[in-house]
């Protein structure tokens, strides 16, 4: 069965953008919001200081992945880029196929793209509605429906994933600070809501390696798990 899907343009489409890095032939996943257009190419603001960023140059390839499997964003979100070698965090074995570029198990549809230069008058006013000035453009190349998801439009998926991005922001706020209670607070309801409405067991792992790297980096367990509020 084939499956013929259109992406809508200028909505922001949350993904997992991975790419090989050339020099150490290793894997990079990262999570990444992406705006299609209606000319075959995408949009994305990668921040300054990710790999994306410095890798994604053009005439590079890579995947823009959509997957059914919360776990992998959390794995792409909260990977340890200090480490030298990437791929002892991204085991091969979460990818059903590395070449030309990995692609999740999960995926339930993957976008192959080729970076090009973006035009000047794409720079004031890029092509896309993101808030911040784009500075990645991909020519799709190929798309790829395995199969349409199981869950469509589900709330707790998206609930988690919005945990996953205030996790990635509280270990930078000051310790006890408005933003970070508030934060701590937001993250630990939505922990609540997921669990309440019975849907955790899809959430649970990701939910583990979210508290997880929260304690890590310095987090309080009286806090993560109750005490603050
Ligand atoms: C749901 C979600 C969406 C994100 N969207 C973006 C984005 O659009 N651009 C960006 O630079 N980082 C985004 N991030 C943060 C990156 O995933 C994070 O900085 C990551 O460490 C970058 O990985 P990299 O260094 O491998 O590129 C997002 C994170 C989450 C959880």
């Amino acid at each position: 069965m084939s499956f013929n899907l259109n992406f809508k343009p200028f909505i922001n489409y949350e993904s997992i953008v991975t790419f090989i890095i050339p020099e150490k032939d290793t894997i990079n996943a990262a999570c990444m919001g992406v705006h299609f257009t209606t000319n075959q190419e995408v949009y994305i603001y990668a921040f300054e200081g990710s790999l994306t960023k410095q890798y994604l140059k053009p005439g590079m390839i890579f995947s823009i992945n959509f997957s059914e499997n919360f776990d992998d964003y959390v794995i792409a979100a909260l990977h340890d880029k200090s480490l030298e070698d990437h791929a002892l965090i991204f085991e091969k074995n979460l990818f059903k196929t590395l070449e030309p570029v990995p692609i999740f198990k999960s995926s339930w549809c993957s976008v192959l793209c080729e970076v090009a230069e973006i035009p000047k008058n794409a720079l004031q006013r890029p092509l896309c509605r993101r808030r911040e000035t784009t500075n990645i453009r991909g020519i799709i190349k190929s798309s790829e429906v395995y199969n349409l998801p199981q869950i469509f439009n589900n709330r707790s998926m998206n609930l988690g994933l919005e945990a996953l991005i205030i996790a990635t922001r509280i270990p930078l706020y000051d310790q006890y600070s408005q933003m970070y209670t508030e934060n701590l607070k937001i993250y630990q309801n939505i922990k609540k809501k997921i669990e309440e409405w019975r849907d955790m067991d899809r959430f649970e792992k990701g939910f583990e390696m979210m508290d997880q790297y929260l304690l890590n980096k310095g987090v309080k367990a009286q806090d993560l798990f109750g005490g603050l509020f």
